[in-house]
């Protein structure tokens, strides 16, 4: 396995369900205090990336619940930090406390397994866990990449920090005073139907915490479908 790929593999984990407790307030405007609470924990094997249908990412730090746990399958004193979504695939077919880890109603963690076996043993292949939201920390500036075609521009904003994940954005051409809004068309892609094509583009974005940032010709008048541009803010 390619280290980068592990690397990748590591930030990754999907959780059902919890999301919705703490996060589906519109009204919500600064992250909601970071309490422990309880879930179970599984591994899946391999190199899968999420493709998220949710968009909604976090971060959280997971430990191993020494309380509820088989103190065999627990590693002491660790904390692993992952990137979630709220993706995590039910299976209809099992019970949600035998295999049907991620059906609705149990907070569920299903990790990459070079991060869950920070802080669990192989062998015991799901663990009780403690987890805690926490702010997303990333390297660099927020990331665009532009994909689609003439009148159908479609975003790909990453590596976002703080919150991790983005509620509204809006696009404006340098020929334009106009903020035009975007719709998110699937996990952190967001579409403009105007024709973009030949301008230089600024967004404006708004985080989930409600914190908006402003990137101010981000994108140069020259630019390409499949091109990325980074920028040099980033969200606190
Ligand atoms: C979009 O705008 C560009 C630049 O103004 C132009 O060259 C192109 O023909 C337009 N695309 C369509 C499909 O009208």
């Amino acid at each position: 396995m390619a280290p980068a790929r592990v690397a990748a593999g590591v930030l990754l984990a999907a959780i059902g369900f919890v999301l919705s407790v703490v996060a589906d307030n519109p009204t919500t405007t600064s992250p909601q205090p970071f309490v422990w609470q309880k879930a179970h924990a599984t591994f899946y094997g391999g190199t899968r990336r999420l493709r998220h249908d949710g968009w909604r990412l976090r971060c959280y730090k997971i430990a191993c619940d020494r309380k509820r746990a088989d103190l065999l399958f627990c590693k002491p004193g660790v904390t692993v930090t992952v990137t979630a979504t709220n993706f995590c695939p039910p299976n209809d077919a099992l019970p949600n406390d035998n295999g049907g880890w991620c059906n609705p109603s149990r907070p569920h963690f299903d990790m990459a397994q070079p991060a869950w076996e920070k802080i669990g043993v192989y062998r015991g292949g799901i663990i009780p866990v403690m987890y805690q939201r926490v702010p997303c920390v990333k390297r660099g500036g927020v990331k665009f990449r532009i994909n689609g075609h003439d009148y159908f521009n479609l975003v790909l904003v990453s590596n976002v920090a703080a919150a991790g994940s983005i509620k509204s954005m809006d696009v404006k051409s340098s020929n334009s005073d106009d903020w035009m809004p975007m719709a998110r068309d699937w996990g952190a892609n967001w579409h403009s139907l105007a024709n973009l094509t030949n301008k230089m583009l600024s967004f404006r974005l708004t985080n989930t915490d409600g914190h908006i940032l402003v990137f101010n010709n981000v994108v140069p008048k020259g630019w390409n479908f499949g091109q990325s541009f980074v920028s040099k803010l980033q969200f606190y």
